[in-house]
């Protein structure tokens, strides 16, 4: 009897690493403080947005090869025909890849790189380096675009539009000097002005999380089902364990009487 019960809390162990999800370079490379991107994979709208976000402002260089439209569609709840009306619009069939990206040779020719296949940017990246990312762009003192958190990025600052003009704020990282964030730019003249920068602000820090949220799905749309079973797998073997243990009393009860 003790072996079972032994052999049961190791799989209640084992059903815990059903939780641990693998990020290899977590921090993205960099010594940067990233930015919390709170994302949750529970908020299927977030999903959905960050989806039709994707496709229109990142797919014309990047593409998602591992997903597939019916993926999305099974586990965001949306039918074939709306999976078309928001993503396909009729370039493709239900069942196909993503897509997104151009060709290597053009990438080299335009920004002299390859563009990364983001279907598991989130896995190798972090989601929160890739909040950071989006957020970190910002104008040098020579009126050039660039980003703290990839520095020198042969991406352009592809939603400037959505984040208004920003200059770094500074801050001290292990000692060092280094930009930890941006400001908006010029300051702010009025309480007016301030209260339209903030809501503004607000309103492309939902995006780049909704973004965020869909690159993470992308990475692995199975992870709340897995965690989902994990819970279950869990309270079943507790409930096993319970009653093995009562088992075990009793009989061992018996036994002693004799
Ligand atoms: C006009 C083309 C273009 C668009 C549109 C674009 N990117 Fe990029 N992106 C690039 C290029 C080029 C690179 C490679 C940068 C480098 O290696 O210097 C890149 C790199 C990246 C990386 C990798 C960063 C790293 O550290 O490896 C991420 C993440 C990323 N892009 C996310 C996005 C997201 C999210 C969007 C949509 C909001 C987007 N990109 C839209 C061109 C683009």
């Amino acid at each position: 009897m003790n072996a079972v019960i032994k052999t049961l809390i190791t799989l209640i162990q084992l059903s815990l690493s059903l939780f641990i999800s693998v990020n290899v370079f977590a921090a993205g490379g960099s010594s940067i403080p990233l930015l919390e991107s709170y994302n949750n994979l529970r908020d299927t709208d977030s999903i959905k947005r960050g989806a039709i976000l994707f496709n229109n402002r990142c797919a014309s260089c990047h593409s998602l090869k591992y997903l597939r439209y019916s993926t999305i569609a099974d586990r965001l709840g949306w039918d074939e025909e709306t999976v078309d009306k928001e993503l396909i619009h009729g370039r493709a069939k239900f069942h196909d890849i993503f897509i997104g990206g151009i060709s290597k040779e053009s990438a080299l020719a335009t920004y002299g790189t390859e563009i990364p296949d983001l279907t598991l940017a989130a896995k190798y990246k972090s989601p929160n380096f890739l909040y950071t990312y989006l957020k970190a762009y910002y104008t040098d003192e020579n009126g050039k675009a660039n980003n703290y958190a990839f520095p020198g990025t042969a991406m352009p600052n592809i939603l400037a539009g959505d984040q208004g003009a920003r200059v770094p704020v500074y801050g001290d990282v292990n000692g060092e000097n280094v930009i930890i964030g941006t400001k908006p730019y010029p300051d702010p003249t009025s309480q007016a002005e301030k209260l339209r920068l903030e809501e503004k602000e607000a309103k492309f820090n939902q995006l780049a999380r909704d973004i965020t949220n869909f690159l993470e799905f992308a990475s692995e749309p199975n992870k709340i089902e897995r965690y989902d079973l994990g819970i279950k797998v869990i309270l079943f073997l507790l409930v096993l364990l319970i009653i093995f243990a009562l088992l075990k009393k009793d009989y061992w009860q018996d036994i002693r009487k004799h």
